[in-house]
This record gives structure tokens, sequence and C-alpha cells, in this order.
């Protein structure tokens, strides 16, 4: 973040904390209850959403060395994501050209390519085939032309994107609201590609996918719904907001922001005092934390609006080798889990719930929930339901 950001955001927050007051939009949005579970809402969600739009699918430090692949089922076609010898990064449908047979599954460090365990055509990292056994029997099989199928991928600022669509290429700085602007110049200063993967967690909740990023977008609930967790060290109800395109910007702030005030202006610095939150459109949580970083992904189960599939990835600066380093991370993710696993996702759990009886017919965001009405305004936008 650039110094006059982090200088201008505490300044920011000193003023409404000043005025007790938080940023406010000029009205209350009344979000249809049908985004949360209609069928056909859903449908055109994972059409154009997840079908249309660079996806987040990794840090550049999942995949360090030559070899190394993950896959992705969760964008209803599978993915295989692998660094070259060059250093370079590939994406490819997870699909065998011979007979349709899934490649890899899971994560891991690949040798020299990827041999299909069905009948072992076996292709490079740039997707090239380069084995073919009995190549006999196949009779004007040329191999270059059955190399496996592209998918769009960008690696930058430490992060890779992949558009699970072929051929849809993308502009991932128009997409994160243009080069030069501030959520470029934030992913760019947080240098991702230096840190280090220490854990993640997948779950199947009970909610529709969009909720599981609400929750990251009003500290509205902190007081009532986190009273020993995260309640106590945040300021109940104040958020800063900035919006960059279909992404936002969300600083939520610590208590412990009132020591820079006698300090100089100067040194004024809103990232170890707050918590910010990111939303990089569509799906990824991106959230800051004073030592760390957790990116919360959240996808859609397929015909269900009432489901998601939850991925948190844990991003640590130095990688945690001593005992006492790994004690400290075991405690830091300690208090992450409880807030959001035990805390934040049984709560919104019960909102689905609530949503599905058919009790009422919209939500009620309050002016004082900007985040999460810039989210819903431009999902509905998205997909043609504004
Ligand atoms: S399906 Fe992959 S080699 Fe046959
Ligand atoms: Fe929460």
């Amino acid at each position: 973040m650039r110094k006059e950001t982090r200088i201008d955001m505490v300044e920011r927050a000193f003023k409404l904390l000043d005025n007790n007051d938080t940023t406010r939009v000029d009205d209350v949005y009344l979000s249809p209850v049908a985004s949360y579970t209609c069928k056909d809402w859903l449908a055109l969600e994972q059409d154009i959403l997840f079908k249309d739009y660079p996806q987040l699918v990794a840090f550049s430090c999942d995949l360090p060395k030559a070899g190394d692949f993950i896959t992705n089922d969760d964008l209803g076609v599978p993915i295989l994501i692998v660094r070259g010898k060059a250093g370079d990064i590939n994406a490819f449908f997870n699909t065998c050209r011979h007979r349709g047979a899934k490649l890899a599954n899971g994560c891991g460090r690949a040798q020299a390519g990827f041999t299909c365990p069905y009948h072992a055509w076996t292709y490079d990292f740039t997707g090239d085939l380069k084995v073919l056994p009995d190549q006999v029997s196949f009779p004007g099989v040329d191999k270059a032309e059955h190399g496996l199928v592209k998918l769009p991928v960008v690696e930058k600022y430490g992060m890779i994107w992949v558009c699970p669509t072929a051929g849809k290429d993308f502009d991932i700085d128009a997409q994160l609201g243009g080069l030069g602007e501030g959520l470029v110049e934030d992913l760019e200063s947080y240098q991702f590609a230096d840190y280090h993967p220490y854990t993640q967690r997948r779950m199947h909740c009970k909610m529709n996918w969009k909720m599981m990023l609400d929750t990251f977008l009003e500290p509205y609930h902190f007081a009532p719904l986190h009273p020993t967790t995260v309640g106590p060290l945040m300021y109940h109800n104040l958020c800063l907001l900035d919006t960059f395109g279909q992404n936002l910007r969300e600083a939520v702030i610590r208590k412990s922001i009132q020591k820079q005030r006698d300090q100089p202006k100067d040194t004024w610095n809103i990232v170890p005092d707050s918590a910010l939150v990111y939303l990089l459109f569509p799906n990824a949580g991106l959230v800051m934390q004073r030592d760390h970083v957790e990116l919360w992904r959240s996808y859609p189960v397929p015909g269900k609006p009432n489901e998601c599939m939850v991925q948190m990835d844990y991003y640590i600066p130095e990688p945690a080798e001593t005992q006492s380093a790994k004690d400290h991370w075991e405690r830091n993710m300690d208090l992450a889990v409880r807030t959001v696993l035990e805390e934040d996702i049984p709560g919104v759990e019960g909102i689905q719930v609530g949503l599905s009886s058919g009790a009422i017919s919209h939500s009620t965001f309050g002016r004082n929930e900007p985040a999460l009405i810039h989210f819903q305004r431009e999902v509905a936008r998205a997909i043609g339901r504004a």
C-alpha cells in the first residue's frame, strides 16, 4: 500500500472515531432473498461469474518450483495448473486427450510431466503430448495436435488467475480496477510471491456461496457475534471502504490504532492496526492481517443455492521452521478458526435457513454496510439482475 494511502486511511479512521461514525452510503439496500435461494439465479452466477471471469486459484508461493502443480475442481471443469521449467505458469483442462481421464489429483511436484493413469499418454509441463504408447494403433493422430487444452492464465502480484473457459483471455489489471489504481498498488506492495503457505482448510457449508464473503463485509456484527474472539480487539460497526470497479477494500479497525495518535503523522500506517479485507470479484476474500494473510474462496455447489464449498489458505511471511514458530502460528490460526468457523459460519448458516424459509422477501442492508451493498449490487449487475 502506498505511504500516502497508509496515512490517509489512519486519518479517515480517526475522523470516524472522533465523530462516533462509520462509512455510510445514502440509503438502505433491499437485497432480494432470491439471490441466496433461487436455482435460476445461481445458474446465472455459475455461467457468468464462474465461467467468464478470471478466478484467483493460487498464490505464486503455492507453486515455487518447476513441476509444482495444483488441481482445481471447484469451477465446474477440472483444471490443472503447473509451473514450467522456465518458471512460467501453465493451465489446462485436467483432461487427457485420449479418452478424457483425469491426469492429476490434488497437488504436488511432478518430475518430468504428467502420465495419464489410464493408458499412459504422457504430457510435459507445457501440455505437449510427448509419449503415445502403441502409436501404430493411432494412424493419423498427430502428437503435435493432441496436447492438453490450454486455459488462459496470468501470474502477477504473486497471485495466479485462470479463466475456466478456453480462449477467453483476460486483462487482470483491468479486472482489478486499473493499472496504477489503489487495488493493484496494494497487491503489488504486499509481495505475496515471498510468502509461504502455512495451512489450508476446506469446508462444505450449508449456505449460499456469497454468504461466506458477506461475513467479511461488515463489522456491524462484531460486538454481538464475536464477544470473546475478535470483538474485543476491533471497533464495532466502524469501517472504511474504497471500491475499485467490481472489487473493494474494506478496513476494519483495531483498537490498537489509538497509539498512533501520539506518533508523527508521517509514520501513520493503517496496515498493522486494521484487518484489510479485499473482495476480489467474484469470489475471493483476501484478508490482510498485521502478520499474515488469509485467502477465503467460496464456490457454488451446482443446483444448490443453499450450499457452498469454502477454501481458506493461510500464508505467512517466513516459513515456520522452529517449534516456537509453529506454536505461534497455531495460536494465531486458532483465533481465525474460532472466529470464522465457530461463530461466523454457524451464524450465516442460520441466516440461510431463515432466507430459505420464505419468511421474508428481502434482506435489508443498512447504510453502515456499504461493502456488502457494493458486492451484492455488482453481482446482480454482472448477471443482469440489477
Ligand atoms: S484416457 Fe488418458 S491415456 Fe487413455
Ligand atoms: Fe465475523
